[in-house]
């Protein structure tokens, strides 16, 4: 039988944003422009070029400034349009058009798997994809396409991956896992043996970290129901697919391109910088800019 079609993301976004602080003290981090355009936006464009029609999102206290950034301005497009603004107005309504977005709502910081399970009703009885709006992942093609790929290669449950040193994997969640050939190639698809949330370095099992894409099966919400909290005293992600990994196959995909931690001080401005040389507007003059600062 043929894989579910996944037809939704979900975005956790109800976190506190403690990393970025004190800009995250009145402003959602899922906002903070990267050059122009907030962090979440580029995860929803993300899961739109993946074949994604429904997003929803799970906020939490302070987040409006999210759901008005996706909803129809009309006092900016009506100034845009007597201004005769077009560009700055085509540029407006292109992110209300984007796609519909629907939102729930994580009432207490709970972790990230309760972030998930509060998308439960919304979800329903689909496979959905979960992304982290932190990672920022600039790909050829878009990371989300790349693990529904896979997913419905398999009919499994798939997560991103990337390798990272060894010091650092106690910032992940952590895969234990064995390659399978797939598509010619040896080290790209994994099947996950186990998974621990945020390991010390001498306890890894892998520098495989997880990294914020996941393609998950309505089976995950039961398991997420069935654990305990575990680090940070969070519901975690990592903990219920573990318990899933009783009942499942899940797989792990070592994906092509560039994974930007925007939600760090120095990931955000890395990805700024990037970002920013990369487009034709700006990229001219801004690496012109850098060339003139002596570092
Ligand atoms: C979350 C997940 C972790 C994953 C990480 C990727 O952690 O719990 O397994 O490796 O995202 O960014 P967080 O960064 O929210 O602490």
């Amino acid at each position: 039988m043929p894989a579910a079609k996944v037809r939704k993301a979900v975005f956790p976004a109800a976190g506190l944003g403690t990393r970025f602080l004190p800009a995250t003290k009145a402003q959602p981090k899922e906002m903070l422009p990267l050059v122009d355009k907030p962090i979440i936006q580029y995860g929803v464009e993300e899961a739109i070029h993946s074949g994604i029609t429904n997003i929803i999102i799970v906020t939490g206290r302070g987040k409006t400034a999210i759901e008005d950034h996706f909803d129809v301005s009309y006092e900016l497009e009506h100034l845009l349009e007597i201004r005769k603004k077009t560009e700055l107005l085509a540029l407006v309504r292109e992110v209300s058009d984007l796609i519909n977005v629907a939102y729930t709502r994580q009432k207490e910081a709970r972790g990230l798997g309760h972030a998930v399970l509060c998308a439960r009703e919304m979800v329903a009885d689909e496979p959905f994809t979960t992304v982290l709006a932190d990672d920022v992942i600039d790909a050829e093609t878009p990371c989300i396409r790349q693990l529904l790929d896979i997913y419905e290669f398999f009919c499994a449950p798939v997560l991103a991956v990337m390798e990272v040193p060894h010091e650092s994997i106690s910032s992940y969640g952590c895969i234990d896992a064995e390659p399978v050939s797939h598509n010619g190639s040896k080290n790209k698809v994994f099947r996950i043996r186990d998974l621990v949330e945020k390991p010390k370095p001498s306890e890894a099992p892998s520098n495989l970290a997880i990294i914020g894409r996941y393609v998950l099966t309505p089976d995950i919400f039961e398991s997420i129901e069935n654990i305990d909290p575990g680090a940070g005293g969070e519901i975690q992600l990592t903990d219920a697919l573990r318990r899933l990994l009783r009942s499942r196959p899940i797989y792990a995909y070592k994906f092509d391109g560039k994974r930007y931690d925007a939600g760090d001080k120095l990931g955000f401005l890395k990805a700024t910088v990037e970002f920013a040389l990369r487009r034709h507007d700006l990229g001219g003059p801004f690496r012109e800019y850098l060339k003139t600062l002596a570092l």
